[in-house]
């Protein structure tokens, strides 16, 4: 009865705020702005915390929880989170979430644990589903291209999830234009649907305008999900006086280094902050709304540590317009 009382409500006015854009040419229309559970939903994280993020975020529309197989401290653990907040709080909204996993990175010793292979992709989605506590999700990526599996074994492995149920839709990470083009010809003769690509995508790395990723993407009507677009904090306001004890690079710094705050990088992010400040945004909302300026991305993937980073990015989408003269300033610096 008191877990009853306890038990989180959706607010109603969740679908006001954000804006749905169609994935690619597909039936799937996901949030502008998107949660990643990369960082903070490890065991090292509070649980407490976590429900705040999911909270905030559902209550503000963002109805797309992105993960992977391997998302901790330790691997697993944000799947097993998420599953026990799904469980608890939010089994009622399961059909009001696009919930996404992956495989394609180191999960388990062995010659089985990594990479592309069927036997990896398909071992790997079942150990999701069980920390998950799913009988599906609703997006299966492969994370990373392999040089080794052949694509046709990689592709046939997706297209076996979506037909055995346990993915609905699939998707791709870190692909570039070129392996994203031969991918697309195997899945479409599978009839497998394959809708969307998540790269890296910021102000600061521009990779997929120069390895075709943004370019194929759109000519093959596919959706894309930027990740990391603030920087992993970097294109904030967070490091403007120092490094504050609870960033990302003093509370993990696994992947964001004290090194990458380079006296180069902070006066980019200085200027960079004071033309947000001109255009009335904050830099997380100027860095979000840049990758959504030209129509082609579907949606940024942002994580957060804070339920009050969530509420600053969504108001991103307040303004996406940018003169010619800001993006030449931004691409100047
Ligand atoms: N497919 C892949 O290979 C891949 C790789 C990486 C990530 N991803 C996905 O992308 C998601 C997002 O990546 P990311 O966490 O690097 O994204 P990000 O949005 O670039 O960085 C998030 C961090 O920026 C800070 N932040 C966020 N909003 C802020 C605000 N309004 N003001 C000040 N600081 C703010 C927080 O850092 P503090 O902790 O310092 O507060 C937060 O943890 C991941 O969770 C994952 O789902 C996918």
């Amino acid at each position: 009865m008191k877990g009853e009382l306890s038990m989180y409500q959706a607010s109603e006015s969740r679908y006001e705020t954000i804006p749905y854009h169609r994935c690619g040419d597909s039936g799937l229309l996901l949030p502008a702005v998107s949660l990643g559970f990369w960082h903070n939903f490890g065991d090292t994280a509070s649980y407490e915390n976590m429900k705040k993020l999911c909270f905030t975020a559902f209550d503000h529309g963002i109805t797309h929880f992105d993960l992977a197989n391997n998302y901790g401290p330790e691997p697993g653990s944000a799947e097993k989170n998420l599953g026990l907040i799904l469980r608890d709080e939010l089994s009622a909204y399961r059909d009001e979430l696009i919930i996404s996993t992956k495989a394609g990175y180191d999960m388990w010793p062995g010659p089985y644990g990594n990479w592309g292979s069927r036997k990896y992709l398909i071992a790997s989605l079942d150990q999701s589903l069980k920390r998950l506590g799913l009988d599906y999700v609703d997006i299966f990526y492969h994370h990373r291209m392999d040089p080794e599996t052949p694509l046709e074994e990689t592709m046939e492995a997706l297209a076996q999830i979506v037909r055995s149920g346990k993915a609905l839709y699939v998707g791709l990470s870190n692909y570039n234009g070129e392996k994203l083009s031969q991918a697309e010809a195997i899945l479409k003769e599978l009839h497998c649907p394959f809708i969307i690509n998540q790269n890296r995508y910021s102000i600061f790395d521009r990779t997929i305008e120069q390895n075709g990723l943004k370019e194929t993407a759109a000519k093959l009507h596919k959706g894309i999900i930027a990740f990391s677009p603030l920087a992993q904090g970097l294109l904030t306001d967070r490091y403007l006086h120092g490094i504050p004890e609870d960033s990302r690079i003093r509370t993990d710094g696994r992947f964001l280094k004290e090194n990458a705050l380079t006296e180069e990088r902070l006066e980019q992010i200085r200027r960079l902050n004071k033309l947000a400040a001109e255009r009335g945004q904050t830099l997380a909302e100027m860095a979000l709304a840049w990758i959504l300026r030209d129509g082609v991305v579907t949606s940024v993937l942002i994580g957060a540590s804070r339920p009050e980073q969530i509420l600053d990015n969504i108001k991103a989408l307040e303004n996406t317009h940018f003169t010619e003269e800001e993006l030449r300033i931004i691409d100047h610096i």
